[in-house]
């Protein structure tokens, strides 16, 4: 037997190590969280991201009576930004979850839906997209969505059938 190791790396900040931009974009997802329609879990996530042509782009998760109906904030925006500008890169996406009437102190962590998605996103447009998870006390930076999710599926293992 073999063993492969696969390595990630994140950078964990405060708010004030992050540059004017990545603030800026931490500031919009915090703003957003404030917009979400979370009636069953009480827990409000907001997404934004800053595009190629300087576009900001934000969302909310939205949640449904039937449950599995909802949506994440991340995909809100993600899809959102795909649909608006689909010629247009993501570069950079910031995340902040709020519940219990504060920003919760660790960095919130995207759910694996979310992270299939941000992975086949960085395909689409042959980019890395880096992800600011905003935590009140500490703040992650991961270069790739890649990053988030090792040994993801992905569009080449069904080239590999045909
Ligand atoms: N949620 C998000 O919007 N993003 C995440 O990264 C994790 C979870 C939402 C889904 C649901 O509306 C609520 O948070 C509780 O899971």
């Amino acid at each position: 037997m073999k063993k492969k190791c696969i390595n990630i790396s994140v950078d964990v900040l405060s708010y004030d190590e992050l540059s004017t931009l990545e603030a800026g974009l931490v500031d919009i997802a915090k703003n957003e969280t404030q917009k979400a329609y979370a009636p069953y879990s009480q827990f409000q996530v907001g997404a934004s991201i800053i595009l190629e042509n300087n576009t900001l782009v934000a969302g909310s998760n939205q949640e449904n009576a039937a449950y599995p109906s909802g949506l994440c904030a991340e995909r809100t925006a993600m899809f959102y930004a795909n649909s608006n500008y689909p010629n247009s890169k993501p570069l950079m996406m910031a995340i902040a979850s709020y519940a219990d009437g504060d920003f919760t102190p660790q960095p919130i962590t995207p759910c694996g839906a979310c992270r299939q998605v941000l992975i086949e996103t960085e395909t689409r447009y042959n980019t890395d997209i880096t992800i600011l998870l905003y935590g009140r006390d500490i703040i992650y930076r991961l270069h790739s969505a890649k990053d988030l999710m090792p040994l993801a599926f992905d569009q080449s293992a069904l080239k590999s059938v045909e």
